[in-house]
C-alpha cells in the first residue's frame, strides 16, 4: 500500500518539552512593556515582580499563608534551594520514578549525605506512596517529564504528617491540580506548561517549611544564592519580589504576559482542560494504533504535559535507531521538531501537551505519526 504523507500540516510544529512552545497568541513585541534598562529594585521593575508573585497565586490558587519566591537557576534552582536548605534535618525518603528524579536522589546521597531511603520505580512506573513514611521529609517529582508518568493526586500524603514533602512540579504546575495541603515546597520554571523562559524558578513554601526554615541550620555552608533567612528569620522580601540577585526583566515580562494568556483561556481550569485535551488526541491514537503505547502503564498516571511513547510492533529491530528515525523523519519534514525521548529514557517518543500546545496541531500530527512509523518499517526491510 503506497504510503501517501498527509495534506495537512500543524501550524506549529514545537512539541519539545522544555523550552515548551510559547503562549499561541505570542509575538516579540508583547513584550515591549518589559523594563529593560531599569534596576530591578526600582519601583517599575519591583512592581513587575510583585505582580508575577500575586499572579501566580491566584492563577494557581495557592493558599494565601504561603510564600512565593523568584530564585535564581530555572526550577533545579528552586529545587536545590530547598533541599540544601531544609534537608537534614530529620530522616529523607527520596522517590524516583524517571531521570529527573533521580538526579535529587543524586544530590542528597552523593553530595548531602543525608541518611535517607531512597524508593525508585522503573520508566512507565510509579513509587507506591502508600508504602511511604510521610513522618521523613520525602523529595518527589509530580510528573517525570522523561517518562511521562505523574503522582494521580495527594490521597496518600497524610495532612498530619510530620516531615516536609518537597514537590518538583515543573512539568505539573498549570496542568494538573496540586493539592496545596499535601505539599510544603513546591518548585517549577516558567520555560514549561507557561512556554516561558527559563532563568527562573519558582519556589512555593508552605508554613511548616518556613518554620524549618527559621529552626533549621544545615551543617553545610549554603552560598548566598541558596540563602533564605538571615539572623534565624525568613527573609521577607525575597517572597515579595526583591529577588537575591539580578532576574532578567525580559524573562519576567515574557512570564506576566502569559499569565494574561492564562486568564483569557479560563485560568487553571482552561489550562488544564486543554492539557487534556490535548493529551486525549494522542491517548486515542494510541488506542486506535496496535503498534505505540503510552509508557505509563496505569493509565491513571499518564501525564496531560510530557506523553512518552513506545512502538510496539514485533517488526522494529532496532528499538532505539527506530524510534531515532522516526522523529528525524518528522523533524525533516518540519511537521514535529525535539520529539525524541529523553536521552536517559527508554526509546521513543515525548510529545508535550502543555496548555501553550494547540489541539489542532497534535491532532494534525497524528496522522503524520502513522505515515513516518509506516516509513521507518519500510526503510527497515530495505536495508535488511
Ligand atoms: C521534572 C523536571 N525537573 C527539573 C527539570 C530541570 O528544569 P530546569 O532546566 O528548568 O531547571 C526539568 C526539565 O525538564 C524537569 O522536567
Amino acid at each position: 500500500m503506497a504510503n501517501n504523507a498527509p495534506a495537512s500540516r500543524p501550524a506549529n510544529p514545537r512539541f519539545s518539552s522544555g523550552p515548551c512552545a510559547k503562549i499561541p497568541t505570542f509575538e516579540l513585541t508583547k513584550l515591549s512593556d518589559a523594563a529593560l534598562g531599569r534596576s530591578h529594585r526600582a519601583a517599575i521593575g519591583k512592581e513587575k515582580l510583585k505582580t508575577a508573585i500575586e499572579e501566580t497565586r491566584e492563577i494557581l490558587g495557592i493558599p494565601s499563608e504561603y510564600k512565593i519566591g523568584i530564585v535564581p537557576a530555572s526550577d533545579t534552582g528552586a529545587v536545590e534551594m530547598a533541599m540544601w536548605s531544609m534537608l537534614g534535618a530529620r530522616k529523607a525518603t527520596m522517590l524516583a520514578w524517571e531521570s529527573f528524579g533521580s538526579g535529587w536522589v543524586t544530590d542528597v546521597v552523593k553530595q548531602l549525605k543525608i541518611d535517607a531511603e531512597v524508593k525508585e520505580a522503573g520508566y512507565g512506573e510509579i513509587v507506591d506512596f502508600a508504602e511511604v513514611d510521610f513522618n521523613t521529609d520525602v523529595v518527589f517529582t509530580w510528573n517525570g517529564t522523561t517518562s511521562g508518568v505523574r503522582v494521580p493526586n495527594g490521597d496518600a500524603i497524610p495532612a498530619d504528617r510530620e516531615g516536609l514533602t518537597i514537590c518538583d512540579a515543573t512539568s505539573a504546575a498549570f496542568a494538573q491540580d496540586l493539592p496545596w495541603d499535601k505539599l510544603d515546597v513546591v518548585t517549577f520554571s516558567w520555560q514549561k506548561v507557561m512556554g516561558g523562559e527559563a532563568a527562573h524558578g519558582m519556589l512555593i513554601l508552605s508554613p511548616r517549611a518556613v518554620e524549618r526554615l527559621e529552626a533549621y541550620t544545615p551543617a553545610w555552608p549554603l552560598p548566598k544564592i541558596f540563602r533564605m533567612t538571615k539572623g534565624g528569620k525568613l527573609i521577607e522580601g525575597i517572597f515579595k519580589g526583591e529577588t537575591i540577585n539580578t532576574p532578567s526583566m525580559l524573562a519576567v515580562e515574557d512570564y506576566l504576559v502569559a499569565l494574561d494568556w492564562a486568564r483569557s483561556v479560563g485560568g487553571l481550569k482552561g489550562l488544564m482542560a486543554r492539557a487534556d485535551a490535548n493529551a486525549k488526541v494522542i491517548w486515542d491514537f494510541c488506542e486506535a494504533n496496535g503498534w505505540i503505547a503510552n509508557l505509563a502503564v496505569d493509565p491513571a498516571t499518564r501525564s496531560n504535559t510530557s506523553v512518552c511513547l513506545k512502538f510496539t510492533d514485533d517488526r522494529i529491530k532496532d528499538g532505539a535507531t527506530f524510534a531515532k528515525a522516526v522523529a528525524k523523519r518528522l523533524e525533516k519534514e518540519g511537521v514535529a521538531l525535539d520529539i525524541g525521548a529523553y536521552r536517559d529514557a527508554p526509546a521513543g517518543l515525548r510529545i508535550w501537551c502543555g496548555a501553550t500546545v494547540e489541539t489542532s496541531d497534535l491532532e494534525a500530527l497524528m496522522p503524520w505519526l502513522a505515515w513516518a512509523f509506516e516509513a521507518e518499517i519500510e526503510a527497515q526491510s530495505e536495508t535488511a
